[in-house]
């Protein structure tokens, strides 16, 4: 018998010892990092994208055996790509001066392009995680039903207030606010890119009183202050992914990570040449060969599979001008440390911040002046 979510994501959220979720962030964070946190108080998430429905059900079980708080498992919604071979013959070959620089042999053309995402939605809804969150695009009302009846809250990820009206429209739980500023691929499905980059403070400010369910923001958001300033907008929790980046826990190479630990300011750029999708990352001289030509690269998920070969020799071997550095604008405050840590410490930090809010108003507490 299917049973309702035990409570409602306002109250989920509001439970939160900490409100900070760990975003889910695919070849950056695995289980280890989504259970420090959950434990620490805040809320992490298991980036299941790229999983097989199989490990997607044993990682939500793993998970739930370790502990009894709330956890997130995050989906990209994909739909099956057929793309035109004479296309993907072309992106291979614009690819190919990359491969050669590895001393790897171009791959041939790929048979499948993505996980088959209803296999991994069906295996989410069996393992029924308490909450799940999704990007992309929106899902429909009848999957929402679904996974509310099996015990899961849903999250959709809107760039803009529009889209946060289409996911609100099928009855989500909440939605998660991707302002510009994020690391990472960006969630935009009902405007272009460009249409699509509000920053996070103008987004979550905007959304939070149009629509019901209450609003989780992201990007940008690097310490307690930048905590502090999203529950100030009105968010009911904080999602942090660049500012895991450097945790003991994170799951990145070597490369990408020198590159976060040297990284000057204005390091980040936008670009589809990676994937087909924009996404925020250290600009490299990958992205900045990419430029001119990279709205011509197919679409998401072909040219994400096209160059996955090449991301991960290069990642193997330390070449990080064709790696994929995905990383938020706040990237230069990256600290190091254990994701339980970093995690306190930033609650700390805004619950500091707020005090001195309050003092900034209210003056001194006369019963401690
Ligand atoms: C390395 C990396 C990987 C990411 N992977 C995912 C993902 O798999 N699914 C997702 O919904 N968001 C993903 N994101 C975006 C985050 O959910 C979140 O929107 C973003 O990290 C917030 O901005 P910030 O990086 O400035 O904290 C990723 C972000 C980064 C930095």
């Amino acid at each position: 018998m299917p049973h309702l979510p035990a409570m409602t994501a306002a109250a989920l959220l509001a439970n939160l010892a900490i409100p900070i979720i760990q975003a889910p962030m695919l070849g950056a964070s695995g289980p280890a990092m989504a259970l420090a946190v959950t434990q620490a108080g805040g809320m992490g998430s298991l980036a299941a994208g790229a999983l097989a429905p199989e490990e997607i059900a044993q990682q939500i079980a793993a998970l739930k055996a370790a502990t009894d708080r709330p956890f997130g498992v995050n989906l990209l919604i994909t739909r099956p790509a057929t793309p035109d071979p004479a296309m993907v013959s072309e992106a291979l070959e614009r690819l190919a001066p990359w491969y050669d620089r590895l001393g790897i042999g171009l791959p041939e053309s790929p048979n499948d392009y993505a996980p088959d995402f209803d296999a991994q939605f069906a295996a989410l809804l069996a393992a029924a995680p308490p909450l799940a969150s999704f990007t992309f695009d929106v899902l429909t009302r009848d999957q929402v039903v679904a996974l509310q009846a099996a015990g899961t809250l849903v999250v959709g990820t809107a760039t803009t207030v529009a889209e946060a009206h289409a996911w609100a429209a099928i009855g989500v739980d909440a939605i998660c606010a991707q302002g510009s500023e994020a690391g990472g691929h960006r969630g935009e499905f009902l405007r272009p890119g460009p249409e699509s980059l509000i920053g996070t403070m103008a987004l979550v400010a905007t959304i939070r009183p149009v629509v019901a369910a209450p609003v989780i923001a992201a990007g940008g958001i690097m310490d307690g202050r930048g905590v502090a300033a999203a529950l100030s907008l009105g968010a009911a929790a904080a999602q942090m992914g660049t500012a895991f980046l450097l945790a003991e826990e994170a799951t990145i190479s070597e490369p990408w990570r020198r590159r976060i630990e040297t990284v000057p300011d204005d390091a980040t750029a936008v670009t589809r040449a990676f994937t087909g999708r924009n996404a925020r990352g250290i600009e490299n001289e990958f992205m900045q060969t990419f430029r001119a030509v990279e709205g011509e690269v197919p679409a998401y998920p072909v040219q994400n599979r096209l160059t996955r070969e090449l991301r991960v020799v290069a990642g193997r071997l330390g070449d990080s001008e064709t790696l994929s550095l995905w990383a938020g604008q706040g990237v230069s405050l990256t600290r190091k440390g254990r994701a339980a840590d970093l995690v306190r410490a930033w609650w700390h930090e805004a619950c500091e911040v707020s005090a001195l809010l309050h003092y900034r108003t209210h003056g001194p507490d006369p019963d401690n002046s």
